[in-house]
C-alpha cells in the first residue's frame, strides 16, 4: 500500500470525531486482518538490519479515518514498540538485530473498542559479536595484579562473561551491560594466555563467542645476589678486603618488593 505524507488533516478530523461528540456517533467498522511480516527474513545473522512490518485492513461503513493503535509484542507479553497512526502499515526496525532480539513477535491493533492480533512470527537471529579482551600491564611480577577487561559494547541483553587462563575457566566477570573490568592477581610465574568467553544470560542457546587472546608474562620474584671481592685474591692477614654484594635487576623490581629486600653477609653459614 502506498503511503503519503499529507495525512495531517484527516488525522485531525479523526481526533475531532473521537472527541466529546464521538460517543453518540454510530461507527460501523471491522478489522479484517492484521498481518506481521519480517524483512529481509525470519532467519538472519547478528548485525542484519531487520524490519517487522505490521499491515492491517479495516473496513468501515462510511469513509472516515479511524485512529489505529499498533503494538508490537514479544512473546505475547512485552510491548517492544507502539504507535498511533491513521495508516494501514507500521514498521518496527531492529538496527541491527542481535541474538537477544530472537523470539516470537506479534502485532496487535486497537481501533476504538475493537482489537485484533496477528499470528505469531518467530525471528531467529544467530551469532554473537566477538568480545574484546584488554589486559594491562602485560608483564608483571608474581603476586601483582593485572586489570582485565572484557567488553562487547554492540551486544544486546545481559551478558555472562568468563575469563579463561591457559584454557581453563578461571573467573566470572560481574554481569554488567556491555562488559566490565576486573583485577586479577597473577600468583604463579610463567606465560599465561588470557581469553574471555561470552554467552547471553537469558538465551544460552545462542551459543558462546571467544575473545582475542592476550599473553601475559609473570616474572618470578627472584633476587639472586652476586658477591665480588676486592682484591680478588692474594689477601693476607691484616689487609682490607672489600666485599661487594649486588642484586642484578634491582632497579626493575616493583617498588614494594625492592623496599622489602634485605641482604645478609654470612661466613661459614653463620651471620
Ligand atoms: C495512542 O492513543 C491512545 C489513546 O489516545 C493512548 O492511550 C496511547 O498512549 C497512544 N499511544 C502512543 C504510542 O502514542
Ligand atoms: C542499518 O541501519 C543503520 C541505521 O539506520 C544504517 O546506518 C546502516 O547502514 C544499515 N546497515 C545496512 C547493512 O543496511
Ligand atoms: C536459528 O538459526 C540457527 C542457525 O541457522 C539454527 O541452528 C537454529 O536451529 C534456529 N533456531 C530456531 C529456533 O529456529
Ligand atoms: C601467546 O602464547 C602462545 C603460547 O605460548 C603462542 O603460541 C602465541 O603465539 C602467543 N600469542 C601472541 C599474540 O603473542
Amino acid at each position: 500500500m502506498a503511503l503519503c505524507e499529507g495525512r495531517a488533516v484527516p488525522l485531525l478530523a479523526v481526533l475531532l470525531l473521537l472527541g466529546p461528540g464521538a460517543t453518540g456517533q454510530q461507527l460501523s467498522f471491522t478489522i479484517d486482518h492484521v498481518t506481521l511480516s519480517v524483512l529481509p527474513g525470519a532467519d538472519v545473522v547478528s548485525g542484519t538490519n531487520v524490519t517487522l512490518r505490521c499491515q492491517v485492513q479495516v473496513s468501515h461503513s462510511a469513509p472516515q479515518w479511524l485512529l489505529h493503535s499498533f503494538s508490537f509484542l514479544l512473546e505475547q507479553a512485552t510491548e517492544v514498540y507502539a504507535k498511533n497512526s491513521s495508516e494501514s502499515q507500521v514498521d518496527y526496525s531492529l538496527l541491527p538485530a542481535r541474538a537477544a532480539h530472537s523470539g516470537a513477535y506479534s502485532c496487535r491493533l486497537h481501533v476504538l473498542e475493537k482489537e485484533r492480533s496477528s499470528p505469531e512470527l518467530r525471528l531467529n537471529v544467530s551469532g554473537l559479536t566477538t568480545p574484546v579482551l584488554t589486559v594491562t600491564p602485560r608483564e608483571v611480577y608474581e603476586g601483582q595484579d593485572v586489570m582485565v577487561g572484557c567488553h562487547a559494547p554492540k551486544e544486546e541483553g545481559a551478558l555472562s562473561l568468563q575469563l579463561d587462563v591457559n584454557g581453563e575457566r578461571r573467573r566470572s566477570f560481574p554481569s554488567t551491560p556491555g562488559g566490565t573490568d576486573i583485577a586479577l592477581k597473577m600468583d604463579a610465574p610463567g606465560h599465561m594466555t588470557l581469553r574471555c568467553r561470552m554467552r547471553l544470560l537469558t538465551k544460552p542457546e545462542a551459543g558462546e563467542s571467544l575473545s582475542n587472546a592476550v599473553n601475559v608474562t609473570v616474572r618470578e620474584l627472584m633476587a639472586t645476589p652476586t658477591m665480588t671481592f676486592d682484591p680478588a685474591s692474594g689477601v693476607v692477614e691484616g689487609d682490607f678486603l672489600w666485599v661487594r654484594c649486588a642484586v642484578p635487576g634491582f632497579s626493575e623490581l616493583p617498588r614494594q618488593e625492592s623496599a622489602r629486600l634485605e641482604i645478609y653477609l654470612t661466613r661459614g653459614g653463620v651471620s
